[in-house]
């Protein structure tokens, strides 16, 4: 019957020696060699310390119905201009036009998370009027809940103009997420949760967008629209409104955050741990061949 080796027990060879003795110095350098500089090599390679991670979430996102529009009329500095905040609208006097507005979010997938918001400006023109550029402000809630729970109120600006007079412009893209900063992995974040516009205020500097632009964009954490696909559209007919459409999609974003306490320690951890090993089996064959050549005085 062939026999076959199953387990293997080493045998022990002890090798004694005084605490004060050149055997003693030789295990102590070589548990040093072994132990820091896979500390070293682990920490002067990239990455020893995470300083930032990633993950991903699809926002809580929605609209607030909060909206400013200014359309520029064909003779120079002539404009109209309608907003949700009434005092914007007390200030621009003569200027305002109030449009038809209609806006639908959907969930288009039925997960329970809107997906997307279809925005609609129906612009009454009289017969003299014709409009050359359009910017559109609309704002947003959006939250953030799986590592820290984030909300803010954040901001897509849609801004076109063109040299001929338009009957409809047209707009598709994403709301997305631009971090100057990482997130928190925990705790609530509701350091912008803030009104990018002080409705209550009364003065036209408020609603300057120089102003708001300048605040908003000081913020870490804003959403950006990238109007990347506008359509204008030429030939209104005298009793047609001008007509905005935005399409808006809410994707799932890839959110940097700092990680916390534990994650750091596991990462670290790993990587030392990972060249500790190797030092571990080289210094063992090395004192293997040490001690059995009997190269230092021990019982
Ligand atoms: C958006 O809504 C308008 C009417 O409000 C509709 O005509 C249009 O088809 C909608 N677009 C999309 C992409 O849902
Ligand atoms: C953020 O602000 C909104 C409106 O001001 C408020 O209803 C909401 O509770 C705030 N969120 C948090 C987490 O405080
Ligand atoms: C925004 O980021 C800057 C630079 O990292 C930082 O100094 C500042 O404190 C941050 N602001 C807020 C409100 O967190």
């Amino acid at each position: 019957m062939a026999v076959f080796e199953v387990y293997s027990i080493p045998i022990v060879n002890r090798y004694k020696t005084s605490i004060c003795s050149k055997a003693a110095l030789y295990i102590l350098c070589s548990l040093v060699l072994t132990f820091i500089p896979p500390l070293l090599i682990a920490y002067r390679s990239q990455g020893f310390w995470m300083t930032t991670n990633t993950y991903e979430e699809q926002p809580s996102v929605r609209f607030k119905k909060q909206v400013l529009l200014i359309v520029d009329t064909q003779q120079p500095g002539e404009f109209l201009a309608w907003s949700t905040y009434s005092n914007f609208n007390n200030i621009v006097q003569d200027n305002l036009r109030i449009p038809l507005v209609t806006s639908i979010e959907t969930d288009t997938n039925g997960d329970g998370i809107l997906d997307q918001l279809n925005f609609t400006a129906q612009v009454p023109l009289s017969t003299s009027e014709d409009v050359t550029s359009l910017q559109l402000l609309l704002f947003f809630d959006y939250r953030l809940f799986r590592m820290s729970t984030f909300q803010m109120e954040s901001l897509a600006y849609i801004r076109h103009s063109s040299v001929s007079t338009g009957s409809s412009f047209t707009s598709f893209g994403e709301l997305k997420l631009h971090q100057k900063t990482p997130l928190r992995h925990r705790g609530v974040d509701v350091r912008y949760n803030t009104s990018i516009v002080d409705s209550a205020s009364l003065s036209a500097s408020t609603y300057d967008l120089t102003n708001i632009f300048r605040s908003y964009n000081q913020r870490n954490i804003t959403t950006i629209f990238p109007n990347n696909y506008p359509v204008w559209k030429s030939g209104r007919g005298a009793t047609q409104p001008f007509t905005i459409q935005v399409i808006i999609d809410y994707p799932t974003e890839t959110i940097i955050y700092q990680p916390g306490f534990w994650e750091l320690i596991k990462w670290g951890w790993v990587q030392y741990v990972t060249i500790l090993l190797l030092f571990l089996w080289v210094f063992r064959e090395i004192n293997t061949v040490v001690f059995s050549s009997k190269m230092f005085k021990t019982v």
